[in-house]
């Protein structure tokens, strides 16, 4: 059954990425090595998970592709911009995540793919000194200008839609200034007054995708799209707008093991988590001001599963404590360490440890696939806004903080309402309940 209020993906979707470095340098050889049979996209629920559709005797197992019209892999078109010359091939040889002769078969077209200049603010990742950056006099120009590289990428690929995706590095903190991020009225304005400390260059580009009918998906923990103004801006221009964060090593463990203490109504009185890091991320995240958006991000994880209001017993005051430390001989090889300190009858106390040796470039390109395909997925189907089902894949999801809403952060609870909002989209009933 497919929902005919849904447009078919018919003809080429123009994927174009912030940042080409290590998450889209692995995305982006992975898709194409795929396509040529030559590897496998594990880690992709759009490619391999299997959604029930139906009840009872009527009950189906079915991939997400023949329920809701999907982009194929092979009608992908990659683009980027980087503060950084290097095309795709030189980056993902640079970033050491794949080897040689994972990336060599597809030589060809990753050199193909060129980054456009950035549009870029040095204050706003102070250790990246690259010089393929924008010359613009203001805010509002970078925009436009983005606008201008939307448009010809679109047109000289002859793409029928475009999604753009930030997976550039982390700025630092802006946390939201209701003068400038609470209507879209003030925002542009903002922008065109050059206010340089409320408008980070990250808002340049969503602001420049929405306007040219792109949905906007942020993989960073900046705070792009967590504003009033660019939540009116997509519901103005109907796009949809997912974010923030990847959810990839540690929140993950996090999200998906928080409710086993939950749900055994065990206490908590604290969870450290620590990571070391030698990428180009950990060089950036190793400034304080660029640690603190990705502080923020992560440590919003537990309040929303194990909730001090719900189980005052269980979960009053536990010390939450997250820390990354540059570490560069590790490169993209992360290396994650838990310590929870729990409670049990009769309030024993105990403690769990999790090490988790992951590759965090890995981890996160299956994830940029998807939110790009479902992005362009919900965008066919007219939905536009924050897309809530899309909290699954994100670290610290986006909800609407001035009404009574409260973001998600539950594992399961996030995969019920992805696949309830892909049994809609096929037009089968979402039928499982997000308890
Ligand atoms: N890998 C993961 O598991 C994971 C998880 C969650 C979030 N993230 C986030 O994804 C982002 C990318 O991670 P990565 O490991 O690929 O980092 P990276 O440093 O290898 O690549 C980021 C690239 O972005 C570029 N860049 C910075 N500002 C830019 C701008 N304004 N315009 C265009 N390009 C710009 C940099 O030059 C760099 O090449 C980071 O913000 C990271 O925090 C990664």
């Amino acid at each position: 059954m497919n929902n005919q209020n849904v447009k078919p993906a018919e003809g080429k979707l123009g994927i174009m990425v912030v940042g080409l470095g290590a998450v889209t340098s692995t995305f982006m050889t992975g898709v194409l090595m795929a396509r040529k049979g030559l590897t496998k996209p594990v880690g992709s629920m759009t490619q391999y998970d299997k959604i029930r559709v139906g009840k009872g005797a009527d009950k189906k197992y079915l991939p997400y592709s023949e329920i809701v019209p999907l982009t194929k892999l092979d009608d992908i078109v990659f683009g980027a911009w980087d503060v950084y010359p290097a095309d795709a091939y030189r980056s993902a040889m640079y970033c050491e995540v794949l080897k040689e002769k994972d990336i060599n078969p597809v030589k060809d077209e990753l050199e193909k793919i060129v980054p456009m200049k950035a549009a870029f603010d040095k204050n706003f990742a102070k250790r990246l000194d690259g010089d393929n950056v924008k010359d613009c006099k203001t805010r509002w120009e970078m925009v436009e200008a983005l606008r201008e590289d939307i448009r010809r990428f679109k047109a000289e690929n002859n793409c029928a839609r475009i999604v753009v995706a930030w997976a550039a590095s982390t700025e630092i903190y802006v946390p939201v200034y209701e003068p400038v991020h609470g209507t879209l009225a003030a925002f542009e304005q903002a922008m065109k007054d050059n206010d340089t400390e409320h408008i980070a260059p990250s808002m340049c580009y969503a602001y420049a995708a929405l306007a040219e009918g792109a949905p906007f998906i942020m993989g960073a923990p900046n705070t792009t799209v967590d504003i009033p103004a660019m939540w009116e801006l997509a519901e103005k221009t109907r796009m949809p707008i997912a974010g923030k964060d990847f959810k990839t090593g540690q929140t993950l463990v996090k999200s998906g093991f928080a409710p086993i203490i939950g749900t055994r109504c065990l206490g908590l009185n604290g969870w450290f988590s620590t990571n070391i890091l030698g990428n180009r991320d950990g060089l950036v995240l190793d400034e304080p001001e660029n640690f603190r958006t990705k502080e923020v991000s992560k440590l919003s994880t537990l309040e929303s599963i194990l909730v001090p209001e719900a189980q005052p017993d269980l979960y009053t005051d536990y010390y939450h404590k997250v820390r990354i430390n540059y570490y560069p001989p590790r490169n993209d090889d992360k290396e994650g360490w838990d310590n929870i300190d729990i409670f049990g009858w009769m309030g024993y106390p105990m403690q769990i440890k999790i090490n988790f040796l992951c590759r965090d470039s890995i981890l996160a390109a299956p994830l940029l696939l998807d939110l790009c395909l479902l992005s362009d997925l919900a965008a066919r189907a007219g939905r536009y806004g924050i897309q809530r089902f899309l909290s699954f894949y994100l670290k610290s999801p986006m909800y609407d903080y001035r009404t009574d809403e409260v973001p998600v952060n539950h594992l399961f609870q996030q995969y019920t309402m992805l696949k309830n909002a892909i049994r809609e989209m096929g037009g089968y009933e979402a039928d499982e309940e997000i308890d």
